[in-house]
């Protein structure tokens, strides 16, 4: 198949959209009108896009994802009212929460009702959705006259993508278009809540964070197993997609991460040391203050070792904005062991963290 790019000239440029860019993505809607695939920019990552209410469409987006079908797709919106039409019951907690953080990087999932069809929702009874606020996923949204069921627009298994280069890597040939928007404004997939219960439980956190929802709510949100650690044996992930190990590098992956005073670029070293010894490619993912710590602790060593930068310590949006392309990166360029600088657990770090530990598979040195 031959994969269409419509490059979002204006956008990328000014960041608002342009007579040019408005005729592209009507084209790419007619796609999604015909049932056809096509990856889109959104705030958070890519997503890769077909009709929702379409069977046959969710059934390509497996496929071109290499995706277990058992894994549901979120339904994204452009218009508070197509929530009515998706869910067939809507808490009061849900509308305030759609209310405040909508258009954004929040999914809640809602019991489905008979429109949805069960190969959108990999079979449950329940379905998410999320309304996006990238200018550019809206338009696409809206001129597509129907809800566009999107996962994120990478194939199964490996890190997210974040730029167009990224989907190019991934679907060229698989999909029918891909949509160019530039750099995702946040880097990291949405927070997912499950509505479905008495109280909101967190089922991934995102850039719309726990506290912000606490906030928002008066009380504090359940969080769910598989955000915390690795799954015991048996048990199933109340979102199916986090039982796999998702954005996972090529490379083996240690994460290290200061929780009671220690010095992450010592315990970095005596983690790389020995895999240089064994021959192996490293590369350590980290902040600049840690790359000056570890330049100055051994710098011979150093010269040995691939150093991608995160930004400043402090700057825990430019990290999450950064560490799937770094990921993606490390896999080019054979990596075969990385040592990755935790950041601290609230907030937007908390989001961070979770998809750091996911990729080092939870190997995890707190020092
Ligand atoms: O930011 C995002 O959410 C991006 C952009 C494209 O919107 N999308 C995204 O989709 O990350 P995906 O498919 O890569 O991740 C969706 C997650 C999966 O872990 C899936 O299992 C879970 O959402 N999920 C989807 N529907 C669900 C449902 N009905 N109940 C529980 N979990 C669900
Ligand atoms: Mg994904």
């Amino acid at each position: 198949m031959e994969t269409k790019q419509f490059i979002l000239e204006d956008y990328k440029k000014n960041g608002s959209l342009g007579g040019d860019d408005i005729a592209k993505l009507e084209e790419a809607a007619a796609i999604l009108k015909k049932g056809g695939l096509v990856a889109f920019p959104t705030e958070t990552v890519y997503g890769l896009g077909g009709d929702a209410f379409l069977p046959d469409a969710s059934a390509r987006i497996y496929a071109a994802k290499g995706r277990p079908s058992d894994n549901p797709l979120i339904v994204h919106i452009c218009r508070l009212e197509q929530l009515e039409m998706l869910a067939a019951r809507i808490t009061p907690e849900a509308r305030k929460l759609a209310e405040t953080y909508w258009p954004g990087p929040l999914t809640m999932v809602f019991e489905k009702t008979e429109l949805v069809p069960k190969e959108t929702t990999g079979g449950l009874n329940t379905v998410a959705v999320r309304f996006p606020s990238h200018p550019a996923a809206k338009v696409l949204i809206e001129k597509s006259g129907t809800v566009i069921a999107a996962p994120s627009a990478n194939l199964s298994g490996r890190p997210s993508t974040t730029a167009a280069a990224h989907c190019i890597e991934d679907l060229d040939g698989r999909v029918d278009a891909i949509v160019d928007g530039g750099d995702c404004r946040i880097g990291l997939e949405s927070t997912i809540l499950d509505m479905t219960g008495e109280k909101p439980q967190l089922l991934r956190p995102g850039a719309v964070t726990a506290e912000m929802i606490e906030n928002t709510l008066g009380y504090s949100v359940e969080v769910d197993a598989a955000v915390k650690g690795p799954l015991a044996e048996g048990i199933r992930p109340k979102a199916p997609g986090m039982k796999y190990r998702h954005y996972a590098p090529k490379a083996e992956m240690v994460l290290i991460a200061e929780e009671n005073g220690g010095s992450v670029s010592e315990a970095m070293l005596e983690a790389i040391r020995p895999e240089l010894e064994a021959g192996r490619r490293c590369a350590v993912i980290c902040s600049e203050e840690c790359a000056d710590e570890l330049r100055g602790l051994m710098p011979e060593l150093m010269d040995r070792v691939t150093v991608k930068l995160t930004g400043s310590r402090k700057n825990i949006r430019q990290a999450a904005h950064v560490i799937f392309e770094l990921l993606r990166e490390a896999d080019a360029e054979g990596i075969g062991f990385i040592a990755a600088e935790g950041s601290r657990e609230r907030e937007l770090g908390a989001a961070l963290m979770n998809r750091l530990k996911k990729a080092a598979a939870w190997r995890v040195i707190y020092v």
